[in-house]
């Protein structure tokens, strides 16, 4: 009848045609294999990426690797192989890395490539030529691992303020930026733009750093060879920051060939961790405003991943290598752990247990469930062939209503960068419709022929829930997706955001009984094994 035909709401905003969204993840130091942490930034950029990508817009997703500095120069002596073979063979993990994760960049960018460093020199140039750029004598005190000057009132126990290690006294020749002429003009900058720099508290930080006084950047090295040459001066390289900070527009062919820089330009969000917000919404900023372009839209800082109360980190080595991870629990695991469990922005703790835990909940119990009860009663209650609905209570109301809204919310949480709350959203689908399988306890039903109409409801109104969940994860575990829409009959079927915000569309599907999506783990034979890993781990490494 028809007071079946779904009362839509619909989404909430049109689709977004023609529009860009150019989104980067930090260019990582290829001085040690990547962990967890760089997996976070990169699986929310990715995420990001691909749920813009599914709302119409035309998307650049930029990662790479910042492979020049003094850090890099001594691991390769250590290994006894020249830099560039030490990048070489570190970028090919990374690069084996995001292929494994299934990290939907359009573009990789090494500031090694010819491409960069050209663009790199041109920039240096333009920014000598209006006059932003001097020589002059640095002295301060430096710390090599976060390559990284500071002033003396900075540091933290007579240690670097970020990392806390050792730092050393240096004096030398060097080119300085006219950083602290734009003080002004970096303050207007947030206080204009209120959204510039995101989570609030980074941004108060930053503008009292503004505040307490600029000085100029030392930007270049005579120390040490492996960087930039500055194009005016072959006695010195450019300082690291500047090299790397350019990425985010040598990769658009800033200076050469302008075509996607006119196009992307400026970036909608630059996606980092804390650590390196200063340098993204100060330095970045007042190198922009010296070429005169455009500045980025948006800085996100987000928080650290802590082991053992401390930053997990490749120079510390206490890391999480997810490729143990993904082999045993698979990309999309990791993936939707990441994102649900840690709250943007803040520092979150990881353990193996609490990794486990939300797999077994969420994962295997809830969707998992879900999926597999919905096809198993469909197969036994009506030969595998999805119902029609024809009868309707306040409760199928209710699943409707919440299903077919929910990708407004998840919207409106992807905007203010709240992945973990955009999940929960999809989440309280898979909640709703376990919670409606035992209200409607559908095995009761199917014993009364008579109230087969109703059973029909029930199992439509499962399919139709899975489906829309099939479309809503899609940003964040697309194969989970695909894996479900078969067995849901929706193999052929493209799953198109719109489609999300309606039910009914299942008509003449077939659901088809597959693998289990997320096997149930026994978390203390699980942390057993990790733990042995980790020591066999360990012990080759000591061996070396
Ligand atoms: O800083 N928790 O590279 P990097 C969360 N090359 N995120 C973490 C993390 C943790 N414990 N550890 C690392 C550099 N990250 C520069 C960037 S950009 C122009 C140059 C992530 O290899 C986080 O995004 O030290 C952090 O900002 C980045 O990795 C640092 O990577
Ligand atoms: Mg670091």
């Amino acid at each position: 009848g028809s007071f079946l035909l779904p009362q839509q709401k619909g989404r909430n905003r049109p689709m977004s045609e023609h529009k860009t969204f150019y989104i980067t993840t930090p260019i990582y130091y290829p001085s040690d294999k990547l962990h967890i942490g760089h997996s976070y930034t990169t699986v929310a950029c990715d995420a990001l990426a691909r749920f813009k990508r599914m709302q119409g817009y035309d998307v650049m997703f930029l990662t790479g690797t910042d492979e020049h500095g003094q850090k890099i120069e001594k691991c390769a002596e250590e290994a006894q192989v020249t830099p560039k073979e030490y990048v070489d063979g570190v970028v090919e993990t990374i690069l084996r890395l995001w292929d494994k994760m299934e990290i939907s960049y359009d573009d990789f960018i090494r500031t090694t490539e010819l491409r960069h460093i050209k663009r790199v020199q041109n920039i240096f140039m333009k920014m000598y030529e209006n006059g932003d750029i001097y020589k002059g004598k640095y002295e301060g005190w430096y710390c090599t691992p976060c390559e990284s000057y500071w002033p003396e009132s900075q540091l933290v126990d007579g240690k670097c303020p970020d990392c806390g290690r050792e730092v050393k006294k240096m004096s030398e020749d060097a080119y300085f930026f006219r950083l602290s002429k734009y003080s002004d003009a970096l303050l207007d900058n947030f206080r204009n733009n209120p959204d510039f720099l995101q989570p609030e508290a980074r941004r108060n930080e930053m503008i009292s750093f503004v505040e307490q006084g600029l000085e100029d950047l030392c930007i270049s090295r005579s120390t040490f060879d492996w960087g930039i040459p500055v194009p005016i001066d072959e006695e010195h390289v450019i300082y690291v920051w500047l090299d790397a900070l350019s990425n985010y527009i040598t990769a658009l062919g800033y200076s050469e060939d302008d075509a996607l820089y006119k196009k992307y330009w400026p970036v909608d969000v630059h996606l980092v961790g804390k650590e390196i917000v200063r340098f993204h919404s100060i330095i970045w900023p007042a190198m922009l405003m010296s070429l005169k372009e455009p500045l980025p839209k948006q800085v996100l800082g987000h928080g650290w991943l802590l082991i053992d109360g401390g930053k997990m980190s490749k120079s510390k080595g206490n890391v999480v290598d997810p490729e143990i991870l993904i082999d045993r629990y698979g990309i999309d695991a990791l993936k939707y752990f990441l994102l649900r469990e840690y709250t943007f922005g803040q520092d979150g703790i990881y353990t193996n247990e609490i990794m486990l835990k939300r797999l077994n909940y969420d994962l295997a119990n809830d969707l998992g469930n879900l999926l597999s009860r919905t096809v198993s009663m469909i197969m036994k209650y009506n030969d595998g062939v999805v119902p029609e609905a024809t009868t309707k209570d306040e409760i199928d109301e209710e699943l409707q209503e919440l299903a077919t809204t929910a990708g407004n919310r998840v919207e409106d949480k992807m905007d203010t960068f709240q992945f973990n709350m955009a999940l929960d959203e999809i989440w309280a689908i898979v909640r709703r419709a376990n919670k409606y399988i035992d209200e409607k306890t559908p095995w009761i039903l199917a014993k009364d022929p008579e109230r087969k109409a109703e059973l029909d409801t029930v199992l439509r109104n499962l399919v139709e829930a899975l489906r829309i969940v099939s479309i809503l994860i899609i940003p964040y575990m697309h194969t989970t997706s695909e894996r479900m829409r078969e067995q849901l009959g929706l193999a052929d079927v493209e799953a198109k955001w719109e489609d999300a915000f309606t039910f009914y569309q299942m008509d003449g599907c077939k659901v088809q009984k597959g693998e289990v999506l997320f096997p149930r783990l026994d978390i203390e034979k699980e942390l057993e094994a990790l733990s042995q890993i980790r020591q066999e781990k360990v012990a080759t490494k000591n061996k070396k």
